[in-house]
This record gives C-alpha cells, sequence and structure tokens, in this order.
C-alpha cells in the first residue's frame, strides 16, 4: 500500500504529455483473444488495470510480450480456455469484457462477476439481454456468468439489440460477441464514447465489418476468422487528460497538454470557459490557463457527447473554488460522491442530496488525511491537494494507480510537490 504526500500552494507549469485510454485499452487486450495471430498494440497505458487484464491473458495461455512501456505484442492463438474465476476478475470491472472475447472465440464463457471501483450499482443486464439476443443460454448464480451459444457448432447468430440504458460495456461487449457470428446484428441505443470507436476501428483492422460506431446504431456483419495486426495505436486518454487540464485551472496554472484530440474533449472544455478558465487549442493539443476568480456553473453528466460522468468529481473540486453556488448532477452512475466527505474535511462546502451535490464556494481548503475512496474521487482529491494550505496525506492510492500512468511524475514535471511513500498503515 502507498499513500501520496502533497504540499499544495504550487502553480503548475509547463508541458503533459497525455497516455493512452483505459477505457479502450481493457476491451482492445480482451479483443485480442478473438485473433487467429499476433496484435501488436501501442500507446497502452501503464496502470494497474490494464496490468490486471495482461495478467488474466497471461494466466489464460496467451504469450504476451513487452515491446517497450507502451508497446505490447499479445498472441493468443494458443488460449483454449473460456474460463475466468474470480481470482482473476476480482479487481477490475473492465474484465466483464472477456464475456464478449470468449463468446466471439469459443462460443461459451464462463466469468466471474466484476469487481472494479464501487460506485452504486452497476448491473451488466444489458450486456447478458444482448447475448441472448445472439443465441447464447446464460445462466448467472453463484457470483458467475455460463454462457454457452444454443447452436451446438458454437456459432452466434447475429440479431437487433435495442439497448434500454445507454451502455459502454454493453456496446463493447456486444461488438466483441458478434463480430463472427452468422449474419448481421444490428445495436440500437448505443454508446458513442470515443473508446466505443477505437475498439470497433481495432476489430476492423482484425478484418471485422463494423460500421457505425461513434453513432447510436452500429451494424455488424459477421465475418467467419480475424486475424493479428501488424500495429494499433490506442487514441489518447480523454480523461486523464480533462483531470491535468482542471489541475491546470485549480492552482492558477497553465499547462499545455500533448498527443490529446481536442474534439473528445469539448463537454469539458465549453464548461471550463463558461467558468472563465482559458483555452486555447491546436491539432493535437490544449493549453489552459486561469490568471483570475473561477465563475460558479451547473454541472449534469450525461453519456457522451455529454459531460462525462469520470469527470464529475475533478469539475466539483474546481467548482469549490468559484464564486457562488453550483450545482452538479450525476446522471449516469448511481453514486458517485464518496469522495465529497473527503473534501468537506479539507474545508470545502457541499451538500449531497441523492444524485444531486451543491457546492458553494470559494473556500480555503487546508491539507489533512484523506482516502481515496476509488479511481476518479482520488484524482479530485490529488486536485485539492494541490490548491490546499500546507500538506495532504491521500491515504489508498491504489485506486488512483487503476487509471493514471505516473501520475506523480507528470505532475512533478510541471511543479507539482508530490511524492509517493510506502504506508506502514
Ligand atoms: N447499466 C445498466 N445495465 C447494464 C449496463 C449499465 O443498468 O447492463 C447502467 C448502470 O447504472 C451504469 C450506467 O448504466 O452505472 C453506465 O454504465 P456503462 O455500462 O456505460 O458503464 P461501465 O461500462 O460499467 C464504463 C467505464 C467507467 C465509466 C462508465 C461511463 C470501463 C471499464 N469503465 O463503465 O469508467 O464511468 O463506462 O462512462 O470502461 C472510470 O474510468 O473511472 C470508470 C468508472
Amino acid at each position: 500500500m502507498c499513500k501520496f504526500v502533497i504540499s499544495g500552494g504550487q502553480t503548475l507549469r509547463g508541458e503533459l504529455t497525455v497516455s493512452g485510454s483505459k477505457n479502450a485499452a481493457l476491451p482492445i487486450v480482451s479483443a485480442a483473444l478473438l485473433a487467429e495471430g499476433p496484435c501488436t498494440i501501442e500507446n497502452i497505458p501503464n496502470i494497474a488495470d490494464v496490468q490486471s487484464m495482461l495478467d488474466i491473458l497471461k494466466k489464460l495461455g496467451a504469450n504476451v510480450e513487452e515491446l517497450d512501456r507502451n508497446t505490447i505484442r499479445i498472441d493468443a492463438t494458443q488460449v483454449t480456455s473460456h474460463e475466468a474465476t474470480f481470482d482473476l476478475v476480482s479487481k477490475l470491472r473492465g474484465s466483464y469484457y472477456l464475456m464478449g472475447a470468449f463468446l466471439g472465440r469459443f462460443g461459451q464463457a464462463v466469468v466471474a462477476l466484476p469487481g472494479g471501483c464501487k460506485l452504486g450499482t452497476r448491473p451488466i443486464d444489458q450486456h447478458l439481454k444482448g447475448f441472448q439476443a445472439l443465441g447464447v443460454d446464460i445462466v448467472e448464480a453463484y457470483g458467475k456468468v455460463t454462457a454457452k451459444a444454443y447452436d451446438a457448432s458454437g456459432i452466434l447468430h447475429g440479431n437487433n439489440i435495442y439497448l434500454d440504458v445507454v451502455s459502454v460495456g454493453a456496446t463493447i461487449n456486444l461488438m466483441l460477441a458478434a463480430c463472427k457470428a452468422a449474419g448481421q446484428t444490428v445495436i440500437e441505443n448505443c454508446a458513442r464514447e470515443p473508446h466505443v470507436v477505437d475498439v470497433a476501428n481495432f476489430l476492423n483492422s482484425m478484418g471485422a465489418k463494423i460500421r457505425g460506431a461513434g453513432t447510436d446504431i452500429i451494424k455488424i456483419t459477421g465475418v467467419p476468422k480475424l486475424h493479428g495486426v501488424e500495429m494499433y495505436s490506442i487514441i489518447p486518454d480523454q480523461i486523464e487528460a480533462g483531470t491535468y487540464m482542471i489541475a491546470a485551472a485549480a492552482t492558477g496554472g497553465e499547462i499545455t497538454i500533448k498527443n490529446i484530440i481536442p474534439r473528445h474533449q469539448e463537454s469539458l472544455t465549453a464548461k471550463l470557459q463558461e467558468m472563465s478558465i482559458g483555452i486555447e487549442e491546436g491539432e493535437d493539443w490544449i493549453r489552459i490557463y486561469n490568471n483570475g476568480s473561477v465563475s460558479a456553473a451547473h454541472v449534469k453528466t450525461l453519456p457522451y457527447p455529454g459531460f462525462p460522468t469520470d469527470m464529475q468529481p475533478q469539475i466539483t473540486v474546481l467548482l469549490s473554488q468559484a464564486d457562488g453556488t453550483s450545482k452538479i448532477v450525476e446522471g449516469v452512475t448511481d453514486f458517485r460522491f464518496q469522495y465529497t466527505e473527503e473534501l468537506k474535511r479539507m474545508g470545502a462546502d457541499i451538500t449531497v442530496n441523492g444524485k444531486m451535490a451543491m457546492v458553494s464556494g470559494p473556500k480555503n481548503l487546508k491539507g489533512t488525511i484523506v482516502r481515496a475512496p476509488d479511481l476518479r474521487g482520488g484524482a479530485a482529491l490529488v486536485i485539492a491537494a494541490l490548491m490546499a494550505e500546507g500538506d495532504t496525506v491521500i491515504q489508498d492510492v491504489q485506486f488512483i494507480d487503476r487509471g493514471y500512468d505516473n501520475i506523480v511524475g507528470k505532475l512533478q514535471s510541471v511543479g507539482a510537490k508530490i511524492v509517493r511513500v510506502e504506508d506502514d498503515n
């Protein structure tokens, strides 16, 4: 176990390069299970969740070579197992992608129910409903899902699927399962996140026929085989980029963020501009600066292209410094306000009522000992600590390590006083 010790009050200045997207990398690594032949993938983020997923593939018998810090070659040709037990999948929620990949490859899957951050009830009923529509019998019992194609040859059959809720996980999982199914699959009311498009692009580079990713209707024409990929580069992580954008604004600094797709940040840049934060952007960079006060604003999280739920904790920290009262409504997950209890102990004025928080500012934050409750809540506390007077100790940083590649080194490079130390407790 480690903790971060952060001495607040430094103005962040300089340049930062964003790593590859966590939420694209997890399904893309799982998708490599579908290929006959090796897949070389670059811009892989060096984070705990991806390491856990690679460990699962290795234990299943895949050959995984780390060519450099951010490039891997996966050859899953020899994998014969379609089972992932709890000890393999307990560390991360993204392990549900093994269901779609196993079904696409073997026509059957036995996968324990996933772990991950505790953000309220997070059912996977839409994944399972979609698999059933593709001709799969599902039994959910004793903490695992057992899925098997009705067709004795193990082939899934294309069908029309309408998702009752817009779900990133279900959209991607159904693409994984359907790309080798017989006939055509049409998924309606799909998630449109950039990482959904990235996974579709990766599958297409393996020979899949997926059209419409990035819109709310995806059409998949099944193909009998998928081949390896010579080189595929994962898109930049929009949430990592957004976190550093807010860190720059929160410390009154100026940071240029590189290796970024500015279009993916639009809901955040629009909101920051509304809050009087300065933004300039080019083809693959964004510069953020904050020379003065922050204006209050209302935020509601929604599926892409709406404001991302994964940025809700970070923007709330910035709003605690705004002039006036801001309302934050969580429109995607059941509950994602655990971090506010820690933030209040640092001096923020926040009242949570169900899926809504009211935050009034500006309030001076003071360093203390806090605990990261989950990945993005932990990132929000890092931003709060960077602004706070005095030292903040953040415990349970294993949550932050799940999704941020070298956060300590990157923040130090722009002037933050942050160190990682072993937590004796
Ligand atoms: N939902 C259902 N049934 C389903 C699936 C989803 O009711 O079958 C509901 C749940 O209430 C859930 C909401 O829909 O809260 C959104 O679920 P979605 O499937 O879109 O989310 P997810 O696949 O569980 C991914 C990311 C999350 C991110 C959300 C929303 C991965 C591994 N996780 O989760 O990332 O918050 O999409 O964009 O891709 C994070 O990175 O910190 C993180 C939590």
